[in-house]
């Protein structure tokens, strides 16, 4: 048995959050090879342009937008503009997403005062939450309304390891964050049961178990 096509993604569009650096790239990267054409969101402009370069340099079709992700007015115009452009929107990789700050320990667990939950600033909180989380919710809800015309589409959240488990040198505000992020784009999880019978797949990540499709 034989699946040529079983990755082509000719004729398809695709939107890569934190799409200038690190795992979105790399998610880019293996989307374009594929036949994709990538729209990178991202809010450092010159790492966009170095990676739309370095795409383009392969043969991709790229385009890049600066965008905070947890500014939700700007989300949702950058995905209408994508989609209109393209005039679809098949594939949402919402993976942009920053640090918790210092852990409440240290890899050998050594205690560390600046991870103690007295030293986390409401700044750093809401930062994380609205970056890790909120954006989370912008991402899916402006791409699903793209999707749900064409009746299909498939929407792909960055989480963690930290998500399902406690990592005490992991920055505190990270870790519910995350695990937010995961139980609203998980299978089952609310985001996934919002959308129901609109032909859309719909999954939470992290790098080691907990991969799964609705
Ligand atoms: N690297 C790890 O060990 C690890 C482990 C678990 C989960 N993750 C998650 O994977 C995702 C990617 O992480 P990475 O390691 O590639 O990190 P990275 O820092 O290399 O890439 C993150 C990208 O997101 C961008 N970004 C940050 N805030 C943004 C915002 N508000 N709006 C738009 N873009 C923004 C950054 O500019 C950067 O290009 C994140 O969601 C991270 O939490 C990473």
């Amino acid at each position: 048995m034989s699946y040529p096509n079983l990755f082509d993604l000719s004729g398809k569009t695709a939107i890569v959050t934190g799409g200038a650096s690190g795992l979105g790239l790399s998610i880019a990267e293996a989307l374009a090879k594929n036949g994709a054409h990538v729209a990178l969101f991202d809010l450092d402009q010159h790492g966009l342009e170095e990676a739309a370069h370095r795409l383009r340099k392969a043969g991709a079709d790229v385009l890049i937008k600066t965008v905070d992700v947890a500014d939700r007015d700007q989300m949702r115009r950058s995905v209408n503009a994508v989609a209109d452009d393209s005039g679809r929107l098949d594939i949402a990789f919402g993976n942009a997403g920053i640090g918790g700050g210092p852990g409440f320990t240290g890899f050998d667990g050594s205690r560390n005062a600046d991870g103690e939950i007295g030293s986390i600033s409401d700044a750093q909180w809401d930062r994380v939450m609205a970056v890790n989380l909120n954006s989370v919710f912008a991402t899916i809800q402006s791409c699903a309304f793209h999707m749900k015309k064409q009746r299909a589409g498939r929407i792909i959240i960055t989480t963690s390891i930290a998500s399902f488990r406690n990592q005490n040198w992991v920055g505190v505000p990270y870790m519910p964050a995350k695990a937010g992020a995961a139980q609203f784009g998980e299978a089952g999880g609310s985001g996934a049961c919002a959308l129901q019978h609109h032909g859309k797949r719909h999954c939470a990540w992290c790098f080691r178990d907990k991969y799964r499709w609705r």
